[in-house]
C-alpha cells in the first residue's frame, strides 16, 4: 500500500537521528535496519548492544512484525535494559507505518 509506506517513511523521521535503512545504510548510534524483518535480534556484526538485546538473540529470538511492533511500542518495556534511547511509537497506525516502510528493506 502506497499510501502507508509514504506515511512510514514520515515516521521515520523519528528515527533518522540514529537508524538508517536502503542503499549503503551504516551503523550509527543505532544498527542499520535493512534486512530487519526476519534478522536475529541484537546481532548486527561490529555494533555494540545492550546486554538487553545481545540476550534476546542469544535466545534465538528473530524480529517479526509482531516482536517489532511491541518493542517499538515502549522500548524499554519489551527489552528492559535496553540503550534504545527512544520512547516509542503509542500510536497503532504509527507503528503499522513504519513496519510497512521498513519491510520495503527487507528480502
Ligand atoms: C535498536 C528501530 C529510534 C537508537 C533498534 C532496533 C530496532 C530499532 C528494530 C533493534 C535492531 C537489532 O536488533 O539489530 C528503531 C525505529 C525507530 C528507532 C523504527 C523510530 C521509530 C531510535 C532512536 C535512537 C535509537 C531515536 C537514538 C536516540 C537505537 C540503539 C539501538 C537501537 C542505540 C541498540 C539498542 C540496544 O542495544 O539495546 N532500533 N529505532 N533508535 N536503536 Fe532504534
Amino acid at each position: 500500500d502506497p499510501d502507508l509506506i509514504a506515511a512510514g517513511e514520515k515516521v521515520f523521521r523519528k528515527c533518522k537521528a540514529c537508524h538508517q535503512v536502503g542503499e549503503g545504510a551504516r551503523n550509527r548510534t543505532g544498527p542499520h535496519l535493512n534486512n530487519l524483518l526476519g534478522r536475529r535480534i541484537g546481532q548486527i556484526d561490529g555494533f555494540k548492544y545492550s546486554k538487553a538485546l545481545t540476550e534476546m538473540g542469544d535466545m534465538e529470538k528473530s524480529w517479526d512484525n509482531h516482536s517489532l511492533s511491541d518493542f517499538l511500542e515502549a522500548p524499554k518495556g519489551y527489552a528492559k535494559g535496553t540503550k534504545m534511547a527512544f520512547a516509542g511509537l503509542r500510536s497503532p497506525e504509527e507503528r503499522e507505518a513504519i513496519l510497512a516502510y521498513l519491510a520495503q528493506f527487507s528480502e
